[in-house]
C-alpha cells in the first residue's frame, strides 16, 4: 500500500457563531476598557457558542461548506479528523459525534489534542495517510467552544477566547499537480506545559464539589512569557518550513499565523523580516479561537478575495503544550 501519493486542499469552510462578545461587553463584567484590549491584544470581539450549540455543531457547519466546495459528500471520506481542546465531552470524541453528524460511512474518526497548533497537527496526519495511499479524502476539522471553560472574571484571559470551527477536505493529488501540501514540521516542549493549563476534568484532578471552589474548570495562563515563547517559536517555525524546502520569505504569497495577539504576529513578521500586510490577521473579529484559528483565519481572507488558488501559502502555529508547527502548502 506504501505509495507515492501528495495530497491537495479541495475545499474550506468556517463557521462563527452569531453571538458576539465586544470589548464593551467586557467593560461590564472585569476591570478592562476597550482601549487597553485592542492595544495589548488586536482584539475587538468574538463570538459564542449559544447554550445547546456545542463543538461538533460549529465543526458541521464548517464541514458542510468544505465538502460543498471540495464538490465531495459526506460519502466519499475516509477518514474524520478533529482537532480540539474543548469537544463535546471527554467521550466518545466529538470526531465521531461529527462522524455521525455527517452521515459519513464506519470511517476512522478521531480527535486530536495539540490546542492551538491542533489544525496544523491534523493536517500533517492527514498529508502522512494520503502520501502512503491508504485514504484519498479527508475531512480535517478544528473546533472549539472554548467559552465554556474560561472564567468571566479573569480579565487576563476572558478578554482573548472565542468560539468558532474551520473544516478542510484534503485530497489525493493528481499526479503533476502543483497545488499540493509540500512540508510539515511539528514540535512540542512539554517543559513548558504550566504556562497554559485547564487543570480539571481529567484523571489527575476529576470534577468535584473541590473543583468548583477552586475554579480549576477554568483555563490558567501566564500569558507574559507565553507572549515570549510565541514570537520565538513561531519565528523558527516559519523559518524551518522555508528552508525545508529551499525558499525565501518573498516567494510566500500568505503567512496564515495562529491568531493569539496581533502583537505577536507584528513581532513575528518583524524577526522573520516578512511584511505586515502579507500576514493573515482577523482575531479584531474572531479573538484567540485555539484549533479553529488557522482555519478560520484562511477562510475569511479567501472570501475577502486576498488567498487565491495557486498561491503559496505559509501556516504557523503555537499552542499550550507547547505545541507548534508549520505546514507549507501551494494552494
Ligand atoms: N485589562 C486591563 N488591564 C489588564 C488586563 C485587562 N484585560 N489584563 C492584564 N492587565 C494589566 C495587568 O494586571 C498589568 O497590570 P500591572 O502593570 O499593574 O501589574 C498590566 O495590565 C500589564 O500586564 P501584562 O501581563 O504585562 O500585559 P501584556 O502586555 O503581556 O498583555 C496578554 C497580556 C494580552 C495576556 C499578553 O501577554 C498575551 O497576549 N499573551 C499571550 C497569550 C496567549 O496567546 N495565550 C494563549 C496561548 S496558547 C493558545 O493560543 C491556546
Amino acid at each position: 500500500m506504501v505509495g507515492n501519493y501528495r495530497s491537495r486542499v479541495a475545499g474550506t469552510g468556517s463557521y462563527l457563531p452569531e453571538k458576539l462578545l465586544t470589548n464593551a461587553d467586557l467593560e461590564k463584567m472585569v476591570e478592562t476598557n476597550d482601549q487597553w484590549i485592542t492595544e495589548r491584544t488586536g482584539i475587538q470581539r468574538r463570538h459564542l457558542a449559544a447554550d445547546g450549540e456545542n463543538t461538533s455543531d460549529l465543526a458541521l457547519k464548517a464541514s458542510q461548506k468544505a465538502l460543498a466546495e471540495a464538490g465531495l459528500t459526506a460519502q466519499d471520506l475516509d477518514l474524520v479528523l478533529v482537532a480540539t481542546v474543548s469537544g463535546d465531552q471527554v467521550m466518545p470524541s466529538t470526531a465521531c459525534v461529527l462522524q455521525s453528524k455527517l452521515g459519513c460511512r464506519q470511517i476512522m474518526a478521531f480527535d486530536l489534542s495539540a490546542a492551538c497548533s491542533g489544525f496544523v497537527y491534523g493536517l500533517s496526519v492527514a498529508d502522512q495517510f494520503i502520501r502512503t495511499g491508504m485514504y484519498k479524502n479527508i475531512l480535517v476539522v478544528g473546533a472549539e467552544v472554548l467559552h465554556r471553560f474560561v472564567n468571566y472574571k479573569d480579565r487576563e484571559t476572558c478578554i482573548l477566547f472565542g468560539d468558532a470551527a474551520g473544516a478542510w477536505v484534503v485530497t489525493r493529488a493528481q499526479e503533476g499537480d502543483s497545488n499540493i501540501i509540500m512540508s510539515s514540521h511539528l514540535h512540542a516542549d512539554g517543559n513548558l506545559g504550566e504556562l497554559f493549563v485547564l487543570p480539571a476534568g481529567g484523571s489527575a484532578i476529576p470534577f468535584s464539589q473541590q473543583v468548583l471552589d477552586d475554579g480549576t474548570q477554568y483555563v490558567r495562563m501566564k500569558g507574559r512569557e507565553i507572549f515570549k515563547h510565541a514570537v520565538r517559536t513561531l519565528t523558527q517555525c516559519c523559518h524551518e518550513a522555508l528552508e525545508a524546502n529551499g525558499c525565501k520569505p518573498d516567494q510566500v504569497d500568505w503567512l496564515v499565523p495562529h491568531q493569539a495577539n496581533a502583537r505577536i504576529l507584528d513581532s513575528v513578521a518583524d524577526h522573520f523580516n516578512f511584511p505586515k500586510e502579507k500576514v493573515v490577521m482577523n482575531l479584531h473579529e474572531t479573538g484567540n479561537t485555539s484549533a479553529a484559528s488557522i482555519p478560520v483565519a484562511f477562510d475569511l481572507a479567501k472570501q475577502e478575495g486576498k488567498i487565491k488558488r495557486g498561491q503559496l501559502i505559509l501556516l504557523a502555529a503555537f499552542g499550550a503544550g507547547l505545541t507548534s508547527g508549520s505546514v507549507l502548502l501551494r494552494y
